[in-house]
């Protein structure tokens, strides 16, 4: 599912790149853009981080507190 609309970056693609060893939000930013232009989705990217095993430290969020489920934007046709 398609977490940054701007980008056009999935889950998918977020949890690949921390497989192949991004491990930062900062390095995610910088690899695939994520919240570099809206920014809305910068809260679910951290959450994806956070649920691929990313450690706090790292994704940037000392206390996840997992109220709801992820939240995702769905781009709307025209
Ligand atoms: S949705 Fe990711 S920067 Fe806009």
């Amino acid at each position: 599912m398609i977490v940054c609309v701007c980008k056009s970056v999935s889950d998918r693609t977020i949890r690949s790149s921390i497989a192949e060893g991004v491990d930062s939000f900062d390095e995610l930013q910088f690899e695939l853009g994520v919240a570099s232009c809206c920014g809305k989705c910068e809260e679910s990217v951290r959450d994806v981080m956070l649920q691929s095993g990313v450690c706090a430290s790292r994704c940037g969020v000392e206390h996840h507190v997992q109220t709801a489920p992820l939240t995702f934007y769905e781009r709307k046709a025209a």
